[in-house]
């Protein structure tokens, strides 16, 4: 782990609460299927996934939940460049409403990798929702149908994003910034 500290507050417990609740409201309407999916993408997504499926039961929304782990990253803050499956869907996905749930969209290959993923295991419809966008960290072309907060490109820790496995539990969202 690199020399680091934890920075300034960047979206406070709060924010995040309103944010989430605006964001299932404008959502509510598109995930009305009978068929709906909510899979979150381990582990960044779980908190996330956690607020969401609560406050889509407030709109009356009642999706089946599962996940799948990816990886790309190793366990520092640079992505390997590839995705691979390491835990699959345990539920049938073919001929489901899909809604992908991630903690941040920086690349855009893991994403961009689960929607192909999971269209080819026969969902019917694949949508994609990130918490946080850093659209400047693009290197695939891929916008998520659902988006919390636009960020610059700094590293995020707290709500489900971890450095090196820590910080998942802070319950904001924080910059890190790198000694040296
Ligand atoms: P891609 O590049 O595939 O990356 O869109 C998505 C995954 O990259 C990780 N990631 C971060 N994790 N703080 C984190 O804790 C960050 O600022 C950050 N940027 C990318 C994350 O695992 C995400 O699912």
């Amino acid at each position: 782990m690199k020399a680091h500290h934890i920075e300034e507050v960047l979206f406070s417990a709060d924010q995040i609460e309103a944010r989430v609740r605006a964001l299932v409201h404008d959502m509510a309407e598109g995930c009305r299927s009978e068929n709906l999916v909510l899979i979150g993408v381990l582990r960044g997504s779980f908190i996330f996934l956690a607020d969401l499926v609560r406050e889509l039961y407030r709109q009356d929304v009642h999706p089946r939940i599962d996940f799948m782990t990816l990886e790309s990253y190793g366990s520092g803050t640079e992505s390997s460049g590839t995705v691979r499956v390491a835990k699959d869907v345990g539920m049938e996905v073919a001929g489901t409403d899909v809604l992908v749930v991630d903690d941040i969209l920086d690349t855009g290959r893991t994403l961009s990798f689960a929607r192909q993923h999971l269209l080819a295991l026969g969902a019917r419809t694949v949508r994609t929702c990130a918490l946080l966008d850093k659209p400047a960290r693009r290197s695939v072309p891929f916008q998520a149908d659902y988006v919390g907060f636009t960020i610059e490109d700094r590293f995020v820790v707290g709500y489900g994003l971890d450095y090196d496995g820590r910080y998942r539990e802070v319950p904001h969202i924080a910059c890190v910034t790198f000694a040296g």
